[in-house]
């Protein structure tokens, strides 16, 4: 399946795409692994990548926060797609949406995952690797991952 993607800024978002956005987290993050207090101060400060359906449903979202305000690097988080439509690519997709975005926004910066742990070889099948040690966060454990710089082009060129 195709989605078709957006990106906004929180204030861009619009009451729909806000409400439809948090609904499917609220259904994942907070009924399917909390209780997680999910909508936070760091949502002001993101791009919000949407994927929608055939049918114009969302169904896989993630958000990309600023460099500066949680990390020194942009860093995708909130990464989901909806239960019923896992395991088909979407969310490899999703993430490979987000990283476009990241390249577009902040050329050649590294990007930042604060992974479940049992996520590691999603997202090291993306390009980060394991950077510190697993840690909890709400029982759930957690490692950071980093997506390394790209090389400068130019810079390589002899
Ligand atoms: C993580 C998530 C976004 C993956 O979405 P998806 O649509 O199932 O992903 P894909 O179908 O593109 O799968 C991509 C790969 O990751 C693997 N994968 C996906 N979910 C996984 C999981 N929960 N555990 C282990 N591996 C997983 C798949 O097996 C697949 O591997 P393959 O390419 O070798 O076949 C989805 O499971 C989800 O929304 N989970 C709940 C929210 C969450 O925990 N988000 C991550 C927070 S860090």
């Amino acid at each position: 399946m195709t989605l078709s993607w957006t990106c906004k800024r929180f204030d861009d978002l619009g009451v729909h795409a806000l409400h439809d956005a948090l609904a499917l987290r609220c259904r994942v993050f907070i009924l399917e692994q909390g209780p997680y207090q999910d909508p936070d101060e760091a949502d002001k400060m993101s791009w919000h990548v949407l994927g929608h359906d055939e049918k114009d449903q969302l169904v896989a979202c993630l958000r990309i926060v600023d460099p500066g305000a949680r990390f020194a690097e942009p860093s995708i988080g909130r990464v989901v797609t909806a239960p019923e439509m896992r395991g088909q690519g979407l969310g490899r997709a999703l993430m490979v949406e987000g990283l476009a975005r990241c390249a577009k926004a902040w050329p050649g910066r590294a990007v930042r995952v604060s992974a479940q742990a049992h996520l590691q070889d999603f997202y090291g099948g993306l390009g980060f690797v394991p950077v510190g040690a697993p840690y909890l966060e709400d029982a759930i454990a957690h490692i950071e991952m980093l997506r390394p710089a790209e090389p400068a082009l130019a810079k390589e060129t002899p």
